[in-house]
């Protein structure tokens, strides 16, 4: 049985007060739950801050971007190596949002995730359809396309020790949560298609579902058999919700 995975992304929110506020919140809610790993991952400036205050506690730091480059002339840019100096542990990979407001391509993707993991990083490469693309049937072509670009560039044994994040893009943000039935169709064909390339990797792999998840539907999916977890946006900012989701995991 693999443990929980719940991930929360605080994207480009926050401010050192109010860290100090939700953080104030989080640790008492969260310190004493077994049965799952739960990571927060806040914007490059207040990564210091969090880990600081996260120090002895069972929860671990994440990024959520890095550039696949190891140093030089890459203005604005984060490393890996310098997320790894930080104590994160886990890197959001191809987020959507990545992908659709920053043109970030498949190559991309692949490039990053292995400098995530060279680093010793542990990779969350997210993947997920749009609202177009599934109204007109196409995603698990979009998923397999987005898997296997990683795939075909680094090999099968590259996912090794990486989440997958199945967010459908239409469900980021929206309250247009998918279905627990929805959900599962995607993660089981996500690890049927690793199966058939490594039953070991595919066993292993924990599928992490993103979009729109909540307090009041986080059993529901959790309970779905390939859903290991989720990767959480808005509801992580509010501390009983995100306390809610990972208790529920
Ligand atoms: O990375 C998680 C995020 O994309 C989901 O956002 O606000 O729909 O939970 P949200």
């Amino acid at each position: 049985m693999m443990q929980s995975l719940v991930i929360g992304n605080w994207k480009m929110n926050g401010s050192l007060s109010a860290n100090e506020v939700l953080l104030d919140q989080l640790l008492p809610a969260l310190i004493d739950l077994k049965g799952v790993q739960i990571v927060l991952c806040p914007p490059f400036p207040y990564i210091s801050q969090a880990d600081s205050r996260l120090l002895g506690s069972q929860i671990l730091l994440g990024a959520q971007n890095l550039n696949a480059q190891e140093s030089g002339a890459h203005t604005g840019e984060v490393s890996a190596r310098m997320l790894k100096d930080l104590n994160c542990r886990y890197v959001l990979i191809g987020h959507s949002e990545r992908r659709s407001l920053y043109g970030e391509t498949d190559t991309d993707t692949a490039q990053k995730l292995i400098a995530a993991k060279l680093a010793g990083l542990i990779p969350v490469l997210c993947v997920g359809e749009s609202l177009q693309e599934r109204q007109s049937g196409s995603t698990e072509t979009v998923v397999a396309r987005q898997l296997q670009a990683v795939i075909d560039s680094l090999g099968i044994e590259t996912l090794k020790g990486c989440v997958i994040a199945y967010e459908p893009v239409w469900a980021i943000g929206t309250g247009e949560t998918a279905t627990p039935e929805q959900a599962q169709a995607v993660h089981g064909f996500i690890r049927r298609l690793l199966a058939r390339q490594s039953a070991a990797i595919a066993e292993r792999l924990p599928l992490l579902y993103g979009g729109s998840v909540k307090a009041d539907n986080a059993a529901a999916l959790l309970a779905q058999a390939d859903i290991n977890g989720a990767l959480v946006g808005g509801a992580s900012l509010d501390a009983a919700a995100f306390a809610a989701i990972c208790q529920a995991a």
